[in-house]
C-alpha cells in the first residue's frame, strides 16, 4: 500500500517523539525512584537492591536533585559527624551513589535517603606517605564515604550497595583493574563490610589504617563477588 507523504511524515514524527520520550523517561533525573540509569552515559547494572530499597543514582555529586543532595547530607553529617563538609570534600573525581527506600514503612517514607557513598575515578591518594615513612604510595580508583544512617545499620545494606557500586564502575571503566580505600582497622562494621564485598588487606598503617583493594577485572568478567 503506498502511503501519501503526510503520512509518512506523521509517522516519522510520531516515532522521533516516542524515541525521545522514552530517552527521557530512561534519563528521568527528577523521579527519585527512577532505578539508576548513567554512570558516565552507561546504564548500570542490574544487582538487585535488597527488598524495600533502590539503589537511585550514580552521578556527579552535583548532578543529584537538590532534595537528594539535602538528604544525602544530612545522612553524611550522620555518618561522619565533624569532618570536612561533603560538598568541599567530594570533587569533581567522584561519583555519588545513593540507597533509597523503595516503599513507605512505619520507619520512614519512600524515598528516604537511607545511605550513599562515593568512588572517585582516579588518582585518588588513598596513602601519601611523607619522605621518612617507609609505605608505598597507593593512588588509583577508590571508594569512600561508605555511609548507612543510623536509623538503617545492621540490616546487611552496606555489602550490596557496595557490591552495586563496584559492578556498576566496573562495567563503566573496563580498563581499570583495582579499587582502593582505607578504613580504620577499629571500624569492624566497616571491615566487615568491605571483607563481604571481596576487598582484600593490602597493608597495616601507623595511624591504624588499614588499605584495601578490590578486582574490578574479576566483575567484569562476570566472576561472583566472594563472601565471607
Ligand atoms: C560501616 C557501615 C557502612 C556498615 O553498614 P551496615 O549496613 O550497618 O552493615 P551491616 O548491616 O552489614 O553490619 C555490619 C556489622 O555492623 C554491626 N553493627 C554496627 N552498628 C550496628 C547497629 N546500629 N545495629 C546493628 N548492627 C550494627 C553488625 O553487628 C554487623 O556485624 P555482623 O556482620 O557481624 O552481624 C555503617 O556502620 C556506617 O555507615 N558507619 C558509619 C560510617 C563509617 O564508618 N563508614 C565507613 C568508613 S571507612
Amino acid at each position: 500500500m503506498k502511503r501519501s507523504p503526510i503520512t509518512r511524515i506523521v509517522t516519522a514524527l510520531a516515532i522521533v517523539l516516542a524515541i525521545g520520550a522514552g530517552t527521557l523517561w530512561f534519563l528521568n533525573p527528577s523521579d527519585p525512584l527512577a532505578p539508576l540509569k548513567t554512570l558516565a552515559g552507561q546504564a548500570a547494572t542490574t544487582t538487585p537492591a535488597p527488598d524495600g530499597y533502590a539503589f537511585s543514582y550514580a552521578v556527579k555529586f552535583t548532578a543529584l536533585p537538590i532534595e537528594i543532595r539535602d538528604s544525602v547530607v544530612a545522612v553524611d553529617i550522620d555518618c561522619f559527624p565533624g569532618s570536612v563538609p561533603l560538598e568541599r570534600n567530594i570533587g569533581p573525581g567522584g561519583w555519588t551513589f545513593v540507597l533509597q527506600t523503595s516503599r513507605d514503612s512505619p520507619d520512614a517514607p519512600k524515598g528516604a535517603v537511607a545511605g550513599y557513598l562515593n568512588i572517585f575515578e582516579d588518582n585518588y591518594p588513598v596513602v601519601e606517605p611523607k619522605p621518612e615513612e617507609k609505605v608505598p604510595s597507593v593512588r588509583g580508583p577508590a571508594l569512600t564515604n561508605v555511609c548507612i544512617a543510623t536509623k538503617w545499620r545492621g540490616r546487611k545494606l552496606a555489602t550490596p550497595f557496595i557490591n552495586f557500586a563496584l559492578n556498576t564502575f566496573a562495567k563503566a571503566n573496563p580498563g581499570k583493574e583495582w579499587i582502593y580505600l582505607d578504613v580504620l582497622a577499629s571500624n569492624n562494621p566497616a571491615m566487615a563490610a568491605y571483607k563481604a564485598a571481596g576487598f582484600e588487606e593490602m597493608m597495616r598503617l601507623n595511624d591504624g589504617r588499614v588499605v584495601m583493594r578490590r578486582n574490578l577485572k574479576m566483575l567484569t568478567q562476570g566472576l561472583p563477588i566472594e563472601r565471607k
